[in-house]
């Protein structure tokens, strides 16, 4: 660490990555991790695939950048039009780099497009508690995660982004749901422009997912106030709950889906937004455009990896697959039986293990748990995804598991056994 360059995330050492392939990464040293969290439930195919690489590189030969204010691209035509059909289509692509910069965009959407409907006193985003929309400023204001906002929150705009609590399952979906309406109240319906909501929690209480009723009457109360409906897919689209959108499963149709992470499984950063085409009617037929916009904003490269990255789920038919192997992980992990692990939750592929104190069964008093677990996983050549608070934005400890979509039955038993392993070794 001593003589590296690198400003690391943290002071713990980390191990250099060398090389990866199918659902394992290598270190420097030659040790193996089995990679259970696609990363951060980003590498939804796992690492590794030519066939990616090479959609890549004929891009970058191809065409490497436009700028977005001076051209679209073939590709960006071809694969918005392909995006849009895997939404049930209606939609057009806004594409960007990172989930961040992709909820930046839908909160500025929901802003500009209530000032072109005359409703300029509207700007305030209602979000949930807990959730994780990213890092960014505008995204860390709307996220309810007290582990990752506390040091900021003077630079948080926080009267912008009122907070209700995110649904709990075992209450009825539509009780829930009122929450939403009884702020839009309190706010003021002539103040807020859109509703923001991961459609299935990630980082910031795993896998957790309403009750049957739920979206449909916040998608009710959205359109009664004139809210726009921003889903955040984020990290559950795009497959990882077992169908390509996550909200699909609802009945619901949201205004804007914001999609990142898996969109190019981790090959090349690209993330973005599916906005109505009415919403882009609205705002080409008066402003005539969208007032923001990042330099690397389509990148061809980018979308070339996101192209290939839809062939091969097709092909694969890895929309299934990543159901039937969520089953046998949540079969396995069944067996740990660790008393500390409270709650399992499972979505598709997304696994959801909150950790406790099994004699109050709620959090313990401190934090550590998950990070302890989640260091004595990689350890033993384990990749896991730890978080804490989400009981009370500091207490609680969970963990995440997403593998890749086309992880093998042995890979998939080799997880809950190394995982039944570092639990163990975890006081
Ligand atoms: C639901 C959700 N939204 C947004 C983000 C932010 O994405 P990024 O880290 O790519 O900026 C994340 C990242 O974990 C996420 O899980």
């Amino acid at each position: 660490m001593a003589n590296s360059s690198v400003f690391y995330r943290s002071a713990s050492p980390y191990p250099v990555a060398v090389r990866g392939a199918g659902s394992y990464l290598w270190d420097e040293s030659g040790k193996r991790y089995l990679d259970a969290a696609s990363g951060a439930l980003v590498c939804n195919l796992g690492h590794g695939l030519t066939r990616i690489a090479e959609a890549m590189a004929a891009q970058a030969r191809t065409l490497q950048y436009v700028h977005g204010s001076q051209f679209s691209s073939a590709i960006y035509e071809r694969y918005a039009e392909r995006l849009s059909q895997l939404a049930g289509g209606g939609y057009r692509f806004w594409a960007c780099s990172g989930g961040s910069e992709a909820v930046e965009s839908a909160i500025k959407l929901a802003r500009q497009w209530q000032v072109e409907r005359g409703e300029s006193g509207r700007f305030k985003v209602i979000a949930r508690m807990p959730s994780y929309h990213g890092a960014s400023l505008g995204a860390l204001a709307s996220s309810g995660m007290g582990s990752r906002r506390a040091l900021y929150t003077p630079l948080l705009r926080e009267e912008a982004f009122p907070k209700i609590p995110a649904p709990d399952p075992a209450l009825p979906g539509l009780q829930d749901a009122a929450q939403l309406e009884a702020e839009v109240e309190r706010q003021g319906e002539d103040r807020v422009a859109a509703f923001l909501a991961e459609t299935v929690v990630g980082a910031a209480d795993p896998a957790l997912a309403p009750a049957e009723g739920y979206f449909q009457e916040i998608a009710a109360i959205c359109r009664r106030h004139g809210l726009l409906y921003i889903a955040d897919e984020v990290m559950c689209g795009m497959g990882r709950c077992g169908q390509p959108m996550a909200f699909s499963r609802y009945g619901v149709r949201p205004d804007v889906v914001v999609l990142g992470k898996g969109l190019a499984a981790g090959y090349a950063p690209l993330a973005g937004i599916l906005v109505k085409e009415e919403i882009f009617a609205e705002l080409m037929a008066g402003s005539g455009r969208f007032t923001h916009g990042y330099t690397y904003s389509g990148h061809p490269v980018s979308l070339a990896a996101g192209e290939a990255v839809l062939d091969i789920l097709w092909e694969e038919e890895l929309f299934g697959r990543a159901g039937v192997l969520g089953a046998r992980l949540e079969q396995g992990l069944r067996q740990i039986g660790d008393p500390r692990v409270l709650k399992l939750r499972r979505e598709g592929l997304m696994l959801g293990l909150v950790l406790g104190d099994p004699e109050s069964a709620g959090p313990f008093p401190r934090p550590g748990l998950a990070a302890r677990v989640g260091r004595a996983a990689m350890e033993r050549g384990l990749i896991v995804y730890p978080g804490s608070g989400a009981a009370d934005g500091t207490r609680g400890d969970h963990l995440l598991l997403g593998p890749p979509f086309n992880a093998t039955e042995g890979e998939i038993d080799l997880i809950c056994e190394l995982l039944q392993s570092s639990l163990a070794a975890t006081a």
